[in-house]
């Protein structure tokens, strides 16, 4: 990773794959701003860590916190190198049971977040003639596959969003990646399973193996694989436009 220390930001922060992204860039040195909805969460990560560091509490569906939080990280530290776009969720539910409400959450979180996000930054990265947006997107952002119609759409999205703005802004020094992971053992997999668990009558280890046993690599991903995928594109000036398939094959 890039000895230079970096000023990043990371939506999602406090859990899971955000989480750990976090930790990472962290313990490399780097200048970090973690957001999340829960203050205390984000305060525990950063609990006697010595480098610089912000803990920005937003939701990132309120429209006015994009703007906030990357105001936030310029003033404090006078730009912003990084972007990491992970905060995102999905429910499954067949589509005539996906209500306008689930559609509209899933959208604003996986989709329009990481857009207002990204125009918020764009300008203090042109000016710097460097920048590096990685979103965590998903299999979904590639894929079709039954019962999370609205969460594939906002998915498939958002790897357009990346692919159009690699296009635009690679001539000020600014790639945008996505990495796209199949199941990854995280707290918003736990709750999936504990949905499917329910909805089934199942026992949850039965469904935890049996979804396990489909995928190619038998396993989920963990949390530290899929961080250290999205890292590495910071160290990669060349390579922009990607959205890189992680499958733990
Ligand atoms: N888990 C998987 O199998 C998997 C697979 C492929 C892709 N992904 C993608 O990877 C990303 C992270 O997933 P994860 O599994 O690590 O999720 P997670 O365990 O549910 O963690 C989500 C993080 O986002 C924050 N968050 C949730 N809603 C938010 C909101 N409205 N505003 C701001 N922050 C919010 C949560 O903190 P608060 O609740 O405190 O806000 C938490 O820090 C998502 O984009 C997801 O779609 C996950």
């Amino acid at each position: 990773m890039s000895n230079a220390p970096l000023r990043v930001l990371v939506t999602g922060a406090s859990r899971g794959i955000g989480e750990e992204i976090a930790i990472q860039l962290l313990d490399a040195g780097h200048s970090v701003a973690l957001t999340a909805r829960t203050a205390s969460d984000l305060e525990a990560i950063v609990a006697g860590r010595t480098n610089k560091n912000l803990t920005i509490p937003a939701d990132v569906t309120d429209p006015k916190s994009a703007e906030t939080a990357i105001s936030k990280v310029i003033s404090a530290w006078g730009g912003i190198d990084v972007l990491i776009l992970n905060a995102g969720d999905g429910s499954a539910a067949p589509i005539e049971k996906t209500t306008d409400a689930i559609w509209d959450h899933s959208i604003a979180i996986n989709l329009t977040a990481p857009f207002q996000y990204l125009r918020a930054a764009v300008p203090a990265m042109k000016e710097a003639k460097f920048g590096r947006v990685i979103v965590i997107a998903s299999t979904a952002g590639l894929e079709g596959e039954a019962n999370v119609s609205a969460y594939t759409a906002a998915k498939h999205g958002v790897v357009g969003l990346v692919k159009s703005a690699a296009a635009e802004l690679t001539k000020y020094g600014i790639t945008v990646n996505a990495v796209c992971p199949s199941y990854v053992d995280t707290p918003m997999t736990k709750r999936s399973l504990e949905a499917a668990a329910a909805r089934t009558g199942k026992d949850f280890n039965e469904v935890k193996a049996a979804l396990e046993a489909k995928l190619p690599g038998g396993r989920f991903l963990t949390p530290q694989e899929v961080a250290s995928a999205a890292i590495a594109f910071i160290d990669k000036p060349n390579i922009t436009g990607q959205a890189e398939v992680l499958k733990g094959e």
